[in-house]
């Protein structure tokens, strides 16, 4: 039940892409989610290459499964990590941030499979004609960097749009929504926030609890006046960042005030003057799990829930 094309391009059992998270997900992560018939991908965010190698290295003893590496293409090691990928023969690479176009060539040829994540129909058909496997759609729902259109408006249009598989992220953390996605038309879901609320992730206690505890409303959008906007928790840092937009303070500023407030809310536990990113659906993730149970439960839901659908169907 549930085996896609994506399985198929990538090897895996389930079609559950773990979202590469700067920070939160390195190689313990990514383990958990690819033992557990899922695919880990680790963060490569802003580390350098030997900083990624040490994870590669690690996750190679832990499991023989097959793993990505999630590329920051703003990164000022971007390229570093490119050659690294190719280098350690990494199954998959995920980017984002950007358009991996000029890379493709030289990851193809080491057989690589490719996954760029995109908020648009443009970026997509771009990135198909450039040789991408599958490509990851991110509606606005989601936590950390991300675009204008929701998951539910952008994702079947881009399933129109291209023939490659749709990998649907953004507000997802259930059987329920990994089901929708299926009707949108995706053959796969990538999932941030929920996998941040796992055993296995290492983010500080206080960031499990901080988005456990959150409500539907708690996650809000900084750095619109930027251009590029963040979705995070709201706390005193993303309260103050919001007030210095309203006042127009140059992008410079806003550059270095935003600077090192990630690690401090994932690796320091500071809730109030980290940036916690995360997405809208964090106001129903309510426990921590293993990443073995985070992907059973929305299997065995998502099963349940197609149970519910064919029962509407014959009316009864
Ligand atoms: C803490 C955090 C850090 C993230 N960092 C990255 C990143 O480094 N690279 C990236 O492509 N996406 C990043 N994302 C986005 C996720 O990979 C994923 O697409 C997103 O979380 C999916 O939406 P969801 O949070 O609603 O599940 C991040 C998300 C979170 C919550």
């Amino acid at each position: 039940m549930f085996y896609t094309k994506v399985c198929e391009i990538l090897n895996i059992k389930y079609p559950i892409i773990q979202g590469g998270m700067a920070w939160a997900a390195n190689s313990e992560l990514a383990q958990g989610v690819s033992n557990a018939g899922g695919l880990g991908i680790i963060a490569a965010g802003n580390a350098p290459k030997e900083i990624i190698r040490e994870e590669i290295i690690k996750i190679r003893k832990k499991t023989d499964k097959p793993f990505g590496v999630n590329i920051m293409l703003m990164s000022p090691f971007a390229e570093d990590i490119i050659d690294l990928v190719c280098e350690e023969e990494v199954p998959v690479v995920t980017t984002g941030a950007g358009n991996p176009g000029k890379y493709m060539e030289k990851l193809k040829g080491k057989g690589i499979k490719v996954i760029p994540v995109v908020p648009t129909v443009a970026l997509a058909k771009r990135m198909e004609r450039q040789g991408a496997d599958s490509i990851i759609v991110e509606g606005t729902e989601a936590g950390g960097h991300i675009g204008e259109l929701t998951t539910m408006a952008i994702v079947p249009q881009i399933v129109e749009a291209v023939k490659i598989p749709v990998i649907a992220a953004g507000g997802i953390a259930n059987g329920r929504g990994f089901l929708a996605a299926l009707s949108l038309g995706a053959e796969g879901i990538q999932m941030g926030t929920r996998f941040v609320c796992s055993t296995e992730c290492i983010a500080h206690e206080n960031y499990k609890e901080k988005i456990i505890n959150s409500k539907d409303r708690d996650a809000i959008v900084t750095g619109r006046s930027t251009g590029y906007p963040v979705r995070v928790l709201k706390n005193k840092f993303a309260r103050e960042y919001l007030e210095l937009e309203k006042q127009g303070i140059s992008f410079k500023k806003l550059e270095e005030l935003g600077a090192g407030r990630l690690r401090l809310a994932v690796i320091e536990g500071d809730m109030e003057n980290g940036s916690i990113m995360a997405g809208q659906i964090s106001g129903m993730i309510k426990d921590i799990k293993t990443c073995e149970e985070i992907i059973n439960d929305i299997i065995n839901e998502g099963e349940m829930c197609l149970k519910e659908l064919n029962a509407i169907k014959r009316g009864v």
